[in-house]
């Protein structure tokens, strides 16, 4: 008998492959396949760098989402060095060709935007890192169970407030209707050769309040 309803358990080095994955078919799939595995790979570290907590679902056997959520104070060294090497090391091999110095060179723009947006609407003690369902896990409330254990991590560790950055790529109405308030938005600056056609992506900040927070709901 196959169970149908997800358990969300502790992320494991293990589920990476399947994360990376979800990851790449989510917000990498218009690259060259190569590419989009290695932007994949690199933006996982890159959060995986900053998480705190880090939780998958799991439904037989398979990764059908993941959460990853940081209180900045918690943070080691030693994972942060340990995640930004590995992103580092798929860089250097991503500069090796055009394709790849492109997709990097957009995964910088976007950082710069998300700088640009956390230091008008910060400073925050915790964020919401990276969050995605693959498709057929979606619409049936494990989004909702999910985020709902990030807030019980936050409001157990004295955190009232928190941000997340997300797009116009992203389902970020979800956050809307979940009561976060919008913070800010920039567009990104966009190149030739981006894979976004002709409408460009806008970049926003949001924050939302725990129930450990005054105004949660
Ligand atoms: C956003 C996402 C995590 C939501 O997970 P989900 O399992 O589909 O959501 P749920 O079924 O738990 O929905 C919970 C509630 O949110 C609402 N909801 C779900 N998606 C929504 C959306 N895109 N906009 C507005 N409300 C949404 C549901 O109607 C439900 O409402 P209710 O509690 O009043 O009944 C998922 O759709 C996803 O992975 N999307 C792609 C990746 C992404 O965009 N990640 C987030 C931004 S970076």
């Amino acid at each position: 008998m196959t169970e149908s309803t997800p358990i969300i358990r502790a992320m494991r080095r293990s589920d990476l492959p399947q994360i990376e994955q979800i990851t790449g078919d989510m917000w990498y799939a218009e690259y060259e396949p190569k590419v989009g595995a290695a932007l994949s790979h690199i933006d996982v570290e890159h959060c995986l760098a900053r998480a705190t907590f880090a939780r998958v679902a799991e439904l037989n056997g398979e990764i059908v989402g993941f959460i990853l959520a940081s209180i900045p104070a918690h943070t080691t060294q030693v994972s942060k060095l340990r995640h930004t090497a590995r992103m580092v090391g798929s860089a250097l091999r991503l500069l090796a060709d055009k394709a790849g110095r492109r997709g990097l060179d957009e995964f910088a723009r976007i950082a710069r935007v998300d700088d640009r947006l956390l230091r008008d609407a910060g400073p925050f003690d915790a964020e919401v890192v990276l969050f995605v369902l693959a498709p057929a896990a979606r619409g049936h409330g494990l989004g909702k169970r999910m985020f709902g254990a990030v807030m019980e991590y936050f409001a157990a560790n004295g955190i009232d407030e928190y941000f997340l950055f997300t797009d116009t790529t992203c389902d970020y109405t979800f956050y809307e209707h979940r009561g976060l308030e919008r913070r800010g938005a920039l567009p990104l600056e966009t190149k030739p050769g981006d894979c976004y056609g002709s409408e460009p992506p806008t970049f926003f900040v949001y924050a939302g309040m725990t129930s450990h927070g005054p105004q949660a709901k």
